[in-house]
């Protein structure tokens, strides 16, 4: 038996990464969650012809029912940005959402993978890991914050610059998802760039969410691509864990010492059966890299900072 429970399941993201999540014959149940219109999405889903019984809670006072027993816990809940606002300016309403279902998944599946989506990424894991210490039941391993989408834009990108398949190329980005924090390390892909290209690469995919705000003018963020990716990060861990297959790895922000003066950045992560197996270093950087580097700390450790004090200072 895999459950998955998906906590925002009505959402723009909560919605398509449910019908992926549902095309995933690894899934034996997906509990929608959200605080308005899960009936009617888990109605829908549920007509599909794959393994995953579909089922939808909505309300605090239906929040136990979806996450007891849960193996997985994605969470795509909370406001997305409209434009001219940053990631951060999401705190206020974001951070007290995921404190809350952090809560309840910290009492009702405290060994659940916990996979964060909603914004701020670089404040919303840090919320989620010292509500799991407060519970007495954290476990570094198991708490992801999804930037998956950062290396799906990457990939596509520098495929199309290149003319390479899009599915096959792989570029690592590293440290955090937002902005500056963004760190896209083009060097370890194999191709030559030339400064003007890297300069390029390098905005577009530290901004590729702003591109996304600014095209749907006001009606929210990257929703689709989102869930794409958020969908693909959920196969990984249970290739991993379930499938047990071996050498599956992902960019993901995880608490990690790569990064002097961070508790938590992303870099490949070897996932296994517990969840984080192996942390792999910073990759070796060029001088341009290490200089986004110098630029993502201050931000990523104000970021954490934040999320670490909204927690224990309640
Ligand atoms: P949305 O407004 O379309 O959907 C959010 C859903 O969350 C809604 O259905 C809403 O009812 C639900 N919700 C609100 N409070 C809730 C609660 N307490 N419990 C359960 N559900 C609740 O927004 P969206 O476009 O789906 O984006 C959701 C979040 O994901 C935003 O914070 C956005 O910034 C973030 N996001 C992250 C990434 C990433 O790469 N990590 C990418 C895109 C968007
Ligand atoms: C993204 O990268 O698309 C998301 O973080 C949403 C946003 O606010 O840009």
């Amino acid at each position: 038996m895999v459950k998955v429970a998906v906590l925002g399941a009505a959402g723009g993201i909560g919605q398509p990464l449910s019908l992926l999540l549902k095309a995933n014959t690894t899934i034996t149940e997906l509990a929608l969650f959200d605080i308005a219109n899960t009936a009617g999405v888990a109605a829908d889903l549920s007509h599909i012809n794959t393994p995953a019984k579909v089922t939808g809670y909505k309300g605090d006072e239906q929040l136990e029912g979806a996450l007891k027993g849960a193996d997985v816990v994605v969470i795509p809940a909370g406001v997305p940005r409209k434009p001219g606002m940053t990631r951060d300016d999401l705190f206020k309403i974001n951070a007290g959402i995921v404190k809350n279902l952090a809560t309840a998944a910290a009492k009702h599946c405290p060994k659940a993978f916990m996979a964060i989506i909603s914004n701020p990424v670089n404040s919303t894991v840090p919320i989620v890991a010292e509500v799991f210490k407060a519970h007495g039941v954290y476990d570094a391993k198991r708490i992801f914050g999804v930037t998956t989408l950062d290396i799906v834009r990457a990939n596509t990108f520098v495929s199309e610059l290149k003319n390479t398949e899009p599915q096959s190329t792989n570029v690592p980005v590293i440290g955090g998802h937002s902005g500056v924090t963004i760190i896209p390390v083009l060097s370890a892909t194999g191709h030559s760039f030339t400064d003007e290209q890297v300069e390029r690469l390098t905005q577009r995919i530290q901004y590729g969410g702003d591109e996304v705000v600014k095209a749907k003018d006001g009606a929210g963020s990257a929703t689709l691509s989102m869930a794409y990716a958020g969908a693909r990060f959920v196969n990984s861990l249970l290739e991993a864990s379930v499938l047990k297959k071996t050498g599956v790895t992902e960019c993901t922000y995880v608490k990690s010492d790569v990064a002097e003066g961070l508790e938590y950045f992303s870099t490949v992560v070897e996932l296994g059966p517990e969840g984080v197996s192996k942390i792999h270093p910073i990759p070796s950087l060029n001088a341009h890299e290490k200089k986004l580097l110098d630029a993502a700390v201050p931000e990523l450790k104000a970021n954490i900072q934040k999320g670490v004090d909204f927690v224990k200072n309640a």
